[in-house]
């Protein structure tokens, strides 16, 4: 795993959506992980960006979502199907065929999460998965006590969860309590992992999540596994990791990262 610390949000998300644009130029036909929530906000900004101004082409890219909620439909305003639509698809050349959504109101959920799983397959697995950190320490939406080697499901959200995201419904009781997501053995298949947290609130969660003792308890820990993590981070979010100053070092002297500076 490598830690990257910029100084600003607006400097960690240009850093991610540059490692995002990199492998793009890379492979055209990508498989994008993405997931949703404020801290992609600015990181999907910086992707339209680079878009319109820089022609970043997306025709090829193929898009899986972590996760989506039970229960409400692709074109709720509330739904991960529109937040990506509102946030990127409609503001990239992206083909909507290539965009892959859990469905939150199919009749049949393990088959569905199945299908999820067989598609993601079909395309020879998620090339960069995109990931967000939430307060209780999930990714996607696998919360505490999330087995290491979970597939995707349907997952009932923690008390912690709904009030993190009940904020963005007008009435905070149409917040789901359940939703579909990418299981921790899922997501640990993908080739590379690039994990973005911004702001001080996640601060003592970032620093269990990179530095504690793996625990299902907190399902980013499992990155920990992972042979290709870049973790991006801000300086508030640092504030508690322990090796800041060996992250510090890497980034300043890896070759790899001068393009970065
Ligand atoms: C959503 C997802 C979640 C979020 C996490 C952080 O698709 O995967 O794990 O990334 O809850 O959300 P924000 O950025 O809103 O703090």
């Amino acid at each position: 795993m490598q830690v990257i610390i910029r100084p600003t949000r607006e400097e960690a998300s240009r850093l991610a959506a540059r490692l995002v644009a990199k492998a793009l130029k890379a492979k055209p036909d990508l498989v994008l992980g993405l997931a949703t929530g404020l801290t992609m906000e600015r990181l999907y900004a910086m992707l339209v960006k680079l878009h319109k101004e820089e022609k970043l082409d997306f025709s090829l890219v193929r898009t899986f979502n972590l996760d989506e909620y039970v229960g409400l439909p692709a074109d709720d305003e509330h739904s991960y199907h529109h937040y990506m639509k509102k946030h990127l698809f409609s503001q990239i050349n992206i083909d909507p065929r290539n965009t892959h959504l859990l469905d939150g109101m199919a009749g049949n959920m393990e088959a569905e999460c199945r299908r999820y799983e067989e598609t993601i397959r079909h395309c020879d697995g998620i090339d960069l998965q995109l990931l967000g950190l939430g307060k209780v320490g999930h990714i996607g939406f696998n919360e505490p006590l999330s087995a290491l080697y979970s597939r995707t499901r349907e997952k009932g959200l923690t008390p912690a969860t709904v009030k993190q995201n009940e904020k963005y419904f007008a009435d905070p009781s149409q917040m789901p309590r359940r939703a579909l997501t990418m299981g921790v053995g899922t997501i640990l298949e993908c080739k590379h992992l690039v994990m973005l947290v911004t702001g001080d609130s996640k601060a003592a969660i970032l620093a269990k999540a990179v530095e504690g003792p793996i625990t299902s308890m907190i399902s980013a820990t499992a990155i920990q596994l992972h042979p290709h993590c870049t973790v991006v981070v801000d300086e508030e979010a640092a504030a508690e990791l322990r090796a800041q100053d060996y992250y510090r070092w890497i980034f300043d002297n890896e070759p790899d990262w001068a393009e970065y500076h």
